[in-house]
C-alpha cells in the first residue's frame, strides 16, 4: 500500500456529512480534497472541500474525471455502484474499492459473507416471489422484518410483519424484486463497533458505542456503552474478523444487537465512517474520519482513546418545521458543542447535524444532554424506546 502524507489529494464520492467532517479533518491536516456531490457546491461536503465536482453518484466519467486529479478515492456513502468503482481503480487507490462495495450493497451477499466468517447474525432467509414467502418465513417465525435486498438507509425499504397477511402486505409495499426476511429479535440493545484498519492489517478500535434509534434513524448514541467487558471485547473480535475478511482499509463499523442472554448477532456493517462514531470528533484524541483519512492514506493509525464520557444526540430536520431552532439554548450548555452540517432544506427525518456532549463521567454527561433535548425540543434521550418498525417502502437514495 503506498504511503500519501500530506498534501497528497482524496476524492470523496458523496458530499454528505461524513465527507464535511472528513474535509474539516483533512484540511487541519494538510491534506487536498475534491468532492462529487449532484447538490454541487450546495452540497455540505462541498462547501468547504478544496474543489468539486457536480454530477450523479452513478455518474461514472464525471467520477473518473476525479479520480485523474486524485492520489485515493473514498466514500460518504455505500450507494455508489460498484462499477463506478471498478472504473477508478486503475486512476488511483480507492478505498473501498467495488469489490467491497458489490459485496456490502446487496444485503444477502451482505449476510452470506457473515455466515461464512462465523459471525452470529439473525434468522434469515431470501425472498424471491409472493410464494417463497411463506418458506421464509417458516425459518425467521413471527414477527419478523422484511429488508429490500438493495439500497435500503434509515429503515427505508423495510417493513415489519406480526403474521403471513402482514408479510404479504410488506412484500407487495416494498415492491422489490427480492428482499431478505429477518427474525425481528427482541434486543435488550443496540451496539455498534467501531474500528480502523491501517496498511498492515492492524485494528483500532474506539470505544464501544450504545445507540437507540427511533423510526429507524438514529437518535441518541452513548459512550461508554452499557455492556460488561466480556461482550466489549466479544464485539470487537467479531469487528475484526468482519474487517480483516473484507481485506479493508480505513475506518468501517459494525452494527450489533444484543439479546437479554448476552449474544451478539450482526445488524449490518457499514463500510465507513459512521453516524453512531460521531463522538469521535470531540470525544476521542483521534476523530474517526482523521483516523478514515490515515488509513486509506497509508499512514500510522491514531490513538482512539475516549476523552471522557459522551453522549450525541441527531438533530433531524423536523426541529426546523416551525422555525430556525434555538442554537442560542445549546451555547449555554458548556459541555455541548453543536455541529451542523450546512444542508440547505430541513426535511422532516433528515439529518441536519447533531450536539455532542462529553463530561468527566456518564452522569454528567447524560443530564447535560437531557437539558440540551429539553430547550431544543428534542425527544428526551432517556425516555426514547425501541423501534416500532412499519412499512416504509421508499427503497430510493436521497
Ligand atoms: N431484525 C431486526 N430485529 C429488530 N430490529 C431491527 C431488525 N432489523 C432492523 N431493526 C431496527 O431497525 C434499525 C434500522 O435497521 P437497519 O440498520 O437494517 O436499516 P438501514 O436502513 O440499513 O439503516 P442504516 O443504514 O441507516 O443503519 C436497526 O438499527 C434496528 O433498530
Ligand atoms: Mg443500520
Amino acid at each position: 500500500m503506498r504511503s500519501l502524507p500530506p498534501p497528497a489529494t482524496i476524492g470523496i464520492l458523496g458530499g454528505g456529512q461524513l465527507a464535511r467532517m472528513m474535509v474539516v479533518e483533512a484540511r487541519r491536516i494538510g491534506y487536498r480534497t475534491i468532492v462529487l456531490d449532484p447538490g454541487g457546491a450546495d452540497a455540505p461536503a462541498a462547501q468547504i472541500s478544496d474543489d468539486f465536482v457536480e454530477a450523479a453518484l452513478d455518474d461514472g466519467a464525471a467520477a473518473r474525471r476525479l479520480a485523474e486529479r486524485c492520489d485515493v478515492v473514498t466514500l460518504d456513502t455505500e450507494h455508489i455502484p460498484a462499477d463506478v468503482l471498478y472504473e477508478l481503480e486503475d486512476a488511483c487507490a480507492v478505498r473501498p474499492g467495488g469489490r467491497i462495495l458489490a459485496l456490502i450493497q446487496d444485503r444477502w451477499e451482505q449476510r452470506t459473507f457473515v455466515a461464512r466468517h462465523d459471525v452470529p447474525q439473525p434468522v434469515h432467509a431470501l425472498v424471491t416471489s409472493p410464494e417463497t414467502l411463506a418458506s421464509a418465513s417458516a425459518k425467521t417465525g413471527f414477527p419478523c422484518v422484511l429488508k429490500t435486498t438493495r439500497s435500503g438507509y434509515d429503515g427505508k425499504g423495510q417493513a415489519r410483519a406480526q403474521d403471513p397477511e402482514e408479510l404479504a402486505r410488506g412484500w407487495e409495499d416494498l415492491g422489490q424484486p427480492t428482499a431478505v426476511l429477518e427474525e425481528f429479535v427482541d434486543f435488550e440493545r443496540e451496539i455498534s463497533v467501531l474500528l480502523a484498519r491501517g496498511r498492515d492489517g492492524e485494528c483500532r478500535f474506539f470505544p464501544v458505542a450504545e445507540n437507540v434509534h427511533v423510526d429507524h434513524i438514529l437518535h441518541t448514541t452513548r459512550v461508554p456503552a452499557r455492556i460488561d467487558s466480556a461482550i466489549e471485547s466479544e464485539a470487537r473480535s467479531l469487528g475484526s474478523r468482519v474487517a480483516a475478511g473484507l481485506g479493508y482499509h480505513g475506518v468501517m463499523a459494525i452494527e450489533l444487537f444484543v439479546t437479554a442472554d448476552g449474544r451478539l448477532l450482526l445488524n449490518e456493517i457499514a463500510p465507513r465512517p459512521h453516524n453512531s462514531a460521531h463522538f469521535t470528533l470531540g470525544g476521542c484524541a483521534t476523530s474517526q474520519f482523521e483516523q478514515h483519512l490515515r488509513a486509506v492514506c497509508g499512514q500510522p493509525l491514531g490513538d482512539p482513546s475516549p476523552l471522557g464520557a459522551c453522549v450525541m444526540l441527531n438533530l433531524l430536520g423536523d426541529l426546523w418545521s416551525e422555525r430556525e431552532p434555538d442554537w442560542e439554548a445549546v451555547f449555554r450548555h458548556p459541555l455541548a458543542r453543536l455541529h451542523l452540517y450546512g444542508k440547505v432544506e430541513p426535511r422532516p427525518g433528515r439529518k441536519m447535524g447533531h450536539v455532542l456532549v462529553v463530561a468527566r463521567d456518564a452522569r454528567r454527561a447524560e443530564d447535560e444532554a437531557e437539558s440540551v433535548a429539553r430547550h431544543l425540543g428534542v425527544a428526551s434521550p432517556s425516555t426514547t424506546h425501541r423501534p416500532v418498525t412499519g412499512p416504509t417502502p421508499d427503497p430510493a437514495f436521497g
